[in-house]
Order: structure tokens, then sequence, then C-alpha cells
């Protein structure tokens, strides 16, 4: 249940993305009409419904901070959970799960133009689970991620590891479009990671791929070099984890996709699986 103090920022943020205003959270630097909201939100005064206050040259912005700032690995997020859900239950509780996010309103990713919540797709009980950083429009539209030109090359990735598309599982780091295509601002990523990890807690993965630097920061807790945390294991939430390039970035840099399929032959070779036509 939400306190009335967020009820009342909702409504603040709802009035100013009908003005147009979707940024309030970039470079710690509030836009005019943020500033005014902090004014307003200040001051103990303030009415419920929207009050346009002229912005005032001292502001207070500590709520345009992030609730949660600091990184923290998926596994400090929360324990494993004591009891593993069986697998002939894992597509109900993603259902349970999709249920509960429902039409979010948790971040302002909400209020930024995103058409629908982009939850997941696959087998719910794959043994492979891919992570992006977020939908883009094509996503946007269909709810499904993963379906545009990044997702085609993404669909190749799977297939050349002898895999089809509906034996893994694919999620992101945020469920809503970014206004375009930016990368997520940590109180959106923070704000969705705990539907993340309960994802990869139903679906249970042995291994989890993190595709590009957004996604491979917000699983381990790290920010650090793509180039650094390639060719090695990492651990999340009882899987293994391999890190590699963004099929996005593949498609600007087609030369990467060698290192790429490196790092898919080590998740291959991890999971018993042999390239289509090598016997
Ligand atoms: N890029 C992502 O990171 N995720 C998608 O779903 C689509 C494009």
């Amino acid at each position: 249940m939400a306190s009335d103090r967020e009820q009342q920022l909702r409504a603040y943020v709802e009035y100013f993305r009908d003005l147009g205003v979707h940024e309030f959270y970039r470079n710690g630097e509030p836009p005019a009409a943020a500033a005014a909201v902090a004014v307003a939100v200040a001051s103990d005064a303030v009415a419920v419904a929207p009050v346009v206050v002229a912005a005032a040259p001292v502001v207070d912005t500590t709520f345009l901070e992030p609730p949660i700032a600091k990184l923290v690995s998926f596994d400090d997020l929360a324990a494993l959970p004591s009891s593993r859900v069986a697998v002939a239950d894992r597509g109900a509780a993603l259902r349970a799960l999709q249920e509960e996010i429902g039409d979010c309103t948790r971040c302002p990713l909400a209020y930024a133009g995103r058409r629908k919540v982009v939850f997941g797709d696959g087998d719910a009980a794959a043994r492979l689970m891919f992570v992006g950083e977020g939908p883009g429009a094509d996503e946007d539209e269909s709810g499904v991620p993963f379906v545009g030109k990044a997702g085609q090359l993404l669909n190749n990735m799977i297939n050349a590891m002898g895999l089809k598309r509906e034996q893994v599982y694919i999620a992101n780091v945020v469920k809503c479009r970014p206004p375009a295509n930016r990368v997520p601002e940590p109180v959106e990523a923070n704000t969705c990671d705990p539907f993340l990890l309960r994802q990869m807690d139903i679906v249970q993965p042995e291994v989890v791929v993190a595709l590009g630097a957004t996604a491979a920061m917000y699983l381990l807790g790290v920010k650090q070099s793509l180039a650094s945390l390639r060719g090695q294991w990492h651990r999340c939430r009882g899987a293994k984890l391999a890190v590699t390039y963004h099929p996005a970035f593949l498609l600007r840099d087609p030369r990467q996709k060698g290192e790429a399929w490196k790092d898919l032959q080590m998740v291959m070779a991890e999971l018993g699986l042999k390239a289509p036509g090598k016997g």
C-alpha cells in the first residue's frame, strides 16, 4: 500500500508526464519542473492536487536520489529461497509473479511513455536464461522481450547453440522501455530487479548469460568492463553466470561476433550442448 507521500509524489510525476517532462533523474540535475516538485514536496503545507510552484534558487533535491543508490549483487539482495519451486509449478509461479507486477507504476519508467510491461519469455524450467538490458520499441509494442533486430540475432545465437528459443528463458533488467532506449537509471533497475530475481529463483536455470554491461553490472553488483568479466564463470542465484556482448552491440560491431561465440561455446560446454551439424 503506497503511503500518502508516495501517492502525492506519483500525482506530481503523472502531472509533469502530461506536460511532457519525463526525466527526473538525469545526471543529478533536476529539470526546472522537477525542481518545482521538489520545492512543493519539501513543504509540509503542500496540497494533494498538483500545484505549479515557481523554481526557487535553493532546492531540496534529496527526494530525487534513487531510493537504493548502492550497487548490490543479486546474491546479496536476498538469500536463496529455502524451498525451491517444483518444475511442474514454475509456469504457474511465473504467471502469479506477472500478475503481481500488473500494470506496474513502481518506477518512473511507467510514466515515460512505455506501452507494455515486458515480463519475460520462454521455458519456465529452462536450463539456460538470458538477461538483457530493457525492452526496445518492438518489445514495448508486443510485450515480448527480444523480438526486434537484436532479438533476431539473439534467436540466431540460441539456434547456433543447438537450442530453440522456446527452450530458454529470456528477461531483462527492467521490464519497461526506457525513453529513446537509454540505459535504465539506477532507481529504475533497483526497483525492477527484485522481480527479475524472483523470476530467476522460479526458473532456477543452471546457466545465466548476461547480455551486455548493464545486465552484468546489476546481476553481479560490479561496475567493470565487459572485457574483464568475459571468459570466466561468475555465480548468480545458484547458477553459473557468463557475460557476453549484447546483441545490439554485435549488430553495431559484427567483428565481435567471434568473441561472443567463444562465450557461448563456454556455455555450451557447461550444458553439454553441441552446435547443429557437429555430430
Ligand atoms: N534489448 C534488450 O536488452 N532487451 C530486449 O528485450 C530488447 C532489446
